[in-house]
C-alpha cells in the first residue's frame, strides 16, 4: 500500500498548505454571510506583513478555519474542506504508518489534548455497550492500571461509570494476581462490559502495558464484552519507533482505539491531541442535534482550530518517516547515557527500556536538586518519585550538571 508519509521539502509543504487554504472560504474576499466566525482581527493581528507568504501555519491561524465535526466520514462542513484535507491525511498517517494500520478503515479527529482524546474514546465505548447491549451504567467499567493517567478519572465522573485500577507491580506493570481479584469483584457487582486502558507510555514512570495480559486474563475469565482504548498520548509519537515489536496499535485486533498527542513528542502547538479508532466506532458518538453543522458532530469539542491540525501535517512532512526514527534515536541514547550515570551513582530509577522518561528514587535526590532542575514529582506533598523527559531541549550538556551535583553529594556522603 502506498505510503502517506513522505518527507516533503519547506516549499512543498508552503505550497501544499496554501492550496488547502486557497480551497476553503476566504473571509477576506468572499461574501460569507451565515457563520458566526470570520478570520483574526485585522486590528491586533497582522494581515499584510511580506513574511506571511513564507509562513503558511501563520497565515492559516489568520484565516481562522474551523474544523469543527469529524473529517474521515463521508460529510463535513464545507467551508474549510481545503485544510480538512490535510486533517484527514494528519490521521491517515497516524493510523497507517505510525500505528500500522490499513488507513481507510479509521475515523479520527485532532482534539483539544489527550484528555480530550481519552473522555472521546470512553464515550464511545459507553453508548456502543448501552447501544448495542442495552447495558446499564452500574454494567459497565473502565480497567486500567493504577499508574494511568487522571484524564481517565475525569472521563469515569462526567460519563458516570465505575473505575477499577489495577495494581501495578515493580515493573510498573499491570498486576496479573490484582487483575484476576477485579474481574472475580466484577462478578459479584454485576459488570458485565469493561473498557480497557492500555497506556503506551505512562505520564510519570513512561512504563508500557502489556495488553495481551489485560485481554488473555479477560478471555481466560470469560463472560465479559471488552473495548480497548490505547493511551498513547505521551507514547504515541515515540514507542512505535522504538519498539518495533509492540501489540499497541492496529494489527492487534484488541485495540479499538489510540489517543496520541502531537504536543508531547511532536513539539506541536497545545490543543493537537489525536484521537483515532476503527471505523464504525465514532458513529456512537454522533450528537444528531448538531444539525446546523454539515455533516453533524461525532467529536466532544465542536469548534476547533484548523491550524492545529496543520501545525501537525507541516511537522510530520518536514521530518518524514526516516527523519521521525532518527529524532527518536538521538533521545533514547541520551536517554541511556543519563541511565549509565545513575547507574555509576548507585541512584535508582525506573524506566522501560524503549522510553525516553526516567523516574528517579526521590530519596537520592534532595528536594533543592529537584527545583533547580525542573524535576517533576509524582506528588507534590511528598514525592517517591521524580521524572526526567529526554525532550529535544534535554541535551547531555543540560544533564550533565545535575550528574555532577548529585556526584558531589554522593562524594560528601561517603567523605
Ligand atoms: C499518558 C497521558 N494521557 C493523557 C494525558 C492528558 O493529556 P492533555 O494534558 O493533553 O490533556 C497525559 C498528559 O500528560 C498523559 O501523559
Amino acid at each position: 500500500m502506498e505510503k502517506k508519509w513522505k518527507k516533503l521539502a519547506p516549499q512543498q509543504i508552503r505550497d501544499r498548505v496554501f492550496a488547502a487554504l486557497e480551497e476553503n472560504v476566504n473571509y477576506y474576499e468572499e461574501d460569507i454571510l451565515g457563520v458566526p466566525a470570520s478570520h483574526l482581527d485585522s486590528k491586533v493581528f497582522y494581515q499584510q506583513h511580506p513574511f506571511l507568504k513564507d509562513a503558511p501555519f501563520i497565515s492559516t491561524l489568520l484565516r481562522n478555519p474551523n474544523h469543527i465535526g469529524c473529517h474521515t466520514l463521508d460529510r463535513s462542513e464545507s467551508f474549510f474542506k481545503g485544510t480538512q484535507k490535510l486533517e484527514r491525511e494528519v490521521i491517515e498517517i497516524c493510523a497507517r504508518d505510525i500505528l500500522k494500520g490499513d488507513g481507510d478503515l479509521f475515523d479520527g479527529y485532532v482534539a483539544s489534548g489527550g484528555t480530550e482524546a481519552n473522555i472521546q474514546a470512553i464515550w464511545i465505548y459507553r453508548n456502543y455497550f448501552m447501544q448495542e447491549f442495552n447495558a446499564d451504567l452500574t454494567e459497565i467499567c473502565i480497567l486500567c492500571s493504577a499508574d494511568t493517567h487522571y484524564s481517565i478519572d475525569k472521563a469515569a465522573n462526567l460519563l458516570q461509570i465505575p473505575l477499577r485500577k489495577v495494581q501495578v507491580g515493580k515493573d510498573r506493570t499491570v498486576h496479573t494476581d490484582d487483575l484476576h481479584i477485579a474481574l472475580n469483584e466484577f462478578d459479584g457487582s454485576g459488570i458485565k462490559y469493561l473498557i480497557v486502558i492500555a497506556n503506551m507510555m505512562t505520564t510519570m514512570f513512561g512504563s508500557v502495558d502489556p495488553c495481551d495480559r489485560y485481554t488473555d486474563t479477560i478471555r481466560e475469565h470469560g463472560g465479559f464484552q471488552f473495548k480497548m482504548h490505547v493511551d498513547g498520548a505521551y507514547g504515541g509519537f515515540f514507542f512505535p519507533f522504538s519498539c518495533e515489536s509492540s501489540r499497541l496499535n492496529f494489527t492487534n485486533p484488541d485495540v479499538d482505539s489510540v489517543t496520541l498527542d502531537a504536543h508531547k513528542m511532536a513539539q506541536a502547538p497545545y490543543g493537537t491531541g489525536i484521537f483515532i479508532c476503527r471505523k464504525g466506532l465514532i458513529n456512537y458518538t454522533n450528537t444528531k442535534e448538531a444539525s446546523y453543522v454539515e455533516g453533524e458532530d461525532f467529536t466532544l469539542i465542536g469548534s476547533r482550530s484548523g491550524a492545529n491540525a496543520i501545525a501537525i501535517w507541516m511537522i510530520l512532512m518536514t521530518h518524514g518517516p526516516y527523519g521521525w526514527r532518527e529524532k527518536v534515536a538521538i533521545l533514547k541514547q541520551r536517554c541511556d547515557w543519563l541511565c549509565a550515570q545513575l547507574a555509576e551513582l548507585g541512584i535508582g530509577y525506573y524506566r522501560n527500556e524503549h522510553s525516553n522518561i526516567v523516574t528517579l528514587d526521590a530519596t537520592k535526590v534532595p528536594s533543592r536538586l529537584a527545583a533547580d532542575y525542573g524535576l517533576v514529582p509524582d506528588d507534590h506533598v511528598s514525592p517517591s518519585w521524580y521524572k526526567i523527559v529526554i525532550m529535544e531541549h534535554v541535551s547531555m550538556e543540560r544533564m550533565e550538571p545535575l550528574i555532577e551535583e548529585l556526584n558531589a553529594l554522593n562524594d560528601s556522603v561517603n567523605a
